[in-house]
């Protein structure tokens, strides 16, 4: 067990953080959501940022769905944050494990991808990203945080946002992301 569950990494100018905690306590420039396609809530990280974020965000939900219908997986969209310290929501909705041949890793990279490029499009600076897809839809943990990590290192290689931050809710969670965090990046030291 590692004794502090705190890892940082330089990415040339970027801050890779790994920490283990509650994403709805993070004082970041937006928080990102692993949410379902209907955008109107769910259990998980979905249901802990609806009740700590409070109804504006799911107003904003509400908004987004009458334009759009529903929100397709891999995809992002963003909101306010709310009561949340985390200024804005972005909404991302992970793959459902069905084993590995339904294009799963690929959706996966695309959420992760497609909630950086639209921080970046928003100006938004600081990010924190939950372990999306590993709770209620089954993502074994060890491959999505290999997909996880190699998307967010490969986009602040290009794009050099100040800091993406990955809050993992338990111990476990946090082991496995260092774990496969050095393997990808070796530590310096
Ligand atoms: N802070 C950080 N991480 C959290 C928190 C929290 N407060 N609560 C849960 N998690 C973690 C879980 O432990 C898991 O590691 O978020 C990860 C993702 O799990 P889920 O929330 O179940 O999300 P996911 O697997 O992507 O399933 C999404 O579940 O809640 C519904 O509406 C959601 O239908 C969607 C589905």
């Amino acid at each position: 067990m590692t004794e502090k569950m705190y890892v940082q990494r330089k990415i040339g100018h970027a801050t890779l953080t790994l920490t283990q905690g509650d994403i709805t306590k993070e004082s970041v420039d937006a928080i990102v959501n692993a949410a379902n396609s209907s955008l109107m809530g769910g259990g998980g990280v979905d249901g802990a940022i609806h009740r700590a974020g409070g109804p504006k965000i799911l107003e904003d939900c509400k908004r987004i769905v009458s334009k759009i219908g529903s929100l397709p997986t891999g995809e992002a969209v963003i909101t306010t944050g709310g009561n949340l310290k985390a200024c804005k929501v972005i909404h991302t909705v992970g793959p459902i494990w069905y084993g590995g041949n339904q294009n799963e890793p690929a959706l996966l990279e695309n959420a992760y991808r497609n909630s950086l490029a639209l921080a970046k499009e928003e100006g938004i600076r600081t990010v924190a990203f939950p372990s999306i897809s590993t709770g209620a839809y089954r993502f074994p943990i060890e491959k999505a945080s290999d997909v996880a990590l190699s998307t967010v290192i490969e986009f602040l290689r290009e794009h050099p946002l100040d800091e993406v931050r990955f809050v993992l809710f338990s111990p476990k969670d946090f082991e496995t992301y260092n774990k496969v965090l050095n393997r990808i990046l070796p530590s310096p030291e």
